[in-house]
């Protein structure tokens, strides 16, 4: 199958490639320990994609703390408006919602936007800031004028046994609002902790990555379809890169770059993201042989930024086997660009009758500053220190001890460490299901 495809690719060489390997998704059986869905201002819970969000209305509800909160309701919604997006909760003053957490470990947050109107609150002109455990994840946020959705989307480590989230507006007379909250147990080793540096150096790890707060900028399926919360296992949406951890239908898609005539065609195959300057930013690169007719047929280089992050990159070599999907993690360097370029290219060892090379997605997170912020220089003790103390609550102490110490640590996360090998390969967590054929979540050790 993999050959007529390629033979019939002829004078050039970017090719799609749609193959039934895997097993066809069914729907998600990944259950995980901590499953907090909920559905702001509502009154009623809403079921979206199987999946139930509770209401916050309920009288007893231990989430919410707040002295001014009022429930919308989106009184024009559209027909076909997902239930969760029609009710909001708006605050005048920082709140917090604080959410139980059985298991330590990553977390994925997921926060909800839809500006709506309601009687004579236009949400559009709300703007705010919040805070995910002490991390700032939004800084003088606005939905502005889109009337379209707005998910954002956060990992982060928990360790003590609440995630708490705080609404905070940017000031006095304006306010905040969210529709829905999601607050999930991440499946295990989902983040690893270690990743490549990517800066011109050689052999240089990242160690840390599971304790810094992460946020999903872009989630592409390389030459694929968008990939919707209902089909992904753990409910990610992946967006097709011709638009702008894989789930099976990442790997069945990928780009690759066929060499024909029996020469190596030189060029490389670049996407290019738009991206904050001063951010290291977590690139998750998904490869999965799909396109190559035996083993050791593929050879190519991974660049970030123009600087090598893997040479001369032998997939059979880690896999042992076609069409068996893996990812790397990669490291940028703080990057003044305000874009980040992703390449796959041709080594010189790649073969005249061969693939060059071969993406199947990317995902690229942004990674906290030194002030433990993801959008701005304000640390999270700054944003609530504006607020008169009655409305902090208990999350100062944390606070205050994260703006503190964030300096000083930043260096001790950073290691030069030993050659540059397989060991940063993983295997994609078998607590994914529906990925295939794999077994075991541990990172190959050693050399291949
Ligand atoms: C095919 O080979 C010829 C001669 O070597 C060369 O001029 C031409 O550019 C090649 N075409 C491609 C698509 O590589
Ligand atoms: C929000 O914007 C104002 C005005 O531009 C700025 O002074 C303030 O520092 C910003 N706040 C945060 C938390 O970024
Ligand atoms: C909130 O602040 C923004 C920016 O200053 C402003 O455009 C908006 O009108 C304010 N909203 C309210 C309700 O005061
Ligand atoms: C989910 O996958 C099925 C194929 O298995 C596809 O037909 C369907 O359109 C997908 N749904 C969404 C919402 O992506
Ligand atoms: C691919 O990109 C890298 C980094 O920018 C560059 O060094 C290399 O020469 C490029 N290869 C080709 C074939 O253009
Ligand atoms: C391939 O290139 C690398 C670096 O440019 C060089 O060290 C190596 O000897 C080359 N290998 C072959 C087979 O030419
Ligand atoms: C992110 O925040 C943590 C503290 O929670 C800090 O140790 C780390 O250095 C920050 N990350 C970066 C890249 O500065």
């Amino acid at each position: 199958m993999e050959e007529t495809h390629l033979h019939r690719a002829h004078t050039f060489s970017l090719l799609i490639l749609t193959f039934s390997l895997f097993p066809t998704l069914s729907l998600s059986t990944f259950s995980p320990t901590d499953n907090h869905l909920i559905s702001c201002g509502s009154t009623v819970d809403t079921t979206v994609d199987n999946r139930r969000f509770i209401s916050d209305s309920y009288a007893d509800s231990p989430l919410l703390s707040s002295e001014q909160t009022t429930p919308l309701t989106n009184q024009n919604p559209s027909p076909y408006s997902i239930q969760i997006y029609n009710s909001a909760r708006l605050f005048k003053k920082p709140s917090k919602y604080a959410f139980e957490i059985k298991e330590p470990g990553t977390h994925m947050v997921r926060l909800h936007f839809h500006a709506f109107l309601s009687s004579n609150l236009d949400l559009s002109d709300a703007q705010f800031h919040v805070l995910v455990n002490g991390y700032v994840a939004l800084s003088n946020f606005s939905v502005g004028q889109v009337r379209d959705t707005v998910v954002k989307e956060y990992f982060i480590w928990a360790d003590s046994d609440k995630v708490v989230i705080n609404f905070v507006p940017a000031k006095k007379g304006n306010y905040s609002f969210v529709n829905a909250i999601e607050v999930i147990s991440a499946p295990k080793d989902l983040i690893a902790d270690v990743g490549f540096l990517v800066n011109g150096n050689k052999d240089e790890k990242f160690v840390g990555l599971t304790k810094q707060a992460l946020e999903t900028v872009h989630r592409i399926n390389v030459g694929g379809p968008k990939v919707t919360p209902f089909n992904d296992t753990v409910w990610r949406t992946w967006i097709p890169d011709y638009e702008e951890v894989g789930p099976d239908f990442v790997y069945k898609t990928a780009r690759v770059i066929t060499n024909t005539n029996g020469s190596v065609l030189n060029v490389n195959m670049t996407w290019e993201f738009p991206v904050d300057e001063g951010y290291k930013y977590l690139v998750r690169m998904h490869f999965c042989d799909i396109a190559s007719i035996s083993l050791g047929l593929i050879h190519f280089n991974v660049y970030v930024n123009g600087y090598m992050a893997y040479e001369d990159l032998d997939l059979s070599s880690i896999t042992y086997t076609l069409a068996s999907p893996f990812y790397v993690d990669l490291v940028s360097a703080d990057d003044s660009s305000g874009v980040l370029r992703v390449s796959v290219g041709p080594t010189n060892k790649t073969m005249a009758y061969g693939v060059d090379g071969i993406l199947n997605g990317v995902e690229i997170m942004k990674m906290n500053n030194s002030v433990g912020s993801l959008d701005g220089k304000i640390c999270a003790g700054m944003v609530l220190k504006r607020w008169p103390r009655g409305n902090i609550g208990a999350l100062v102490p944390i606070v205050a001890g994260v703006c503190l110490f964030l300096s000083l640590a930043a260096l001790m996360h950073r290691r030069t460490v030993g050659r540059r090998n397989p060991a940063s390969w993983s295997k994609l967590p078998t607590e994914v299901p529906g990925v295939g054929s794999n077994h075991g979540n541990q990172h190959l050790s050693g050399k291949a």
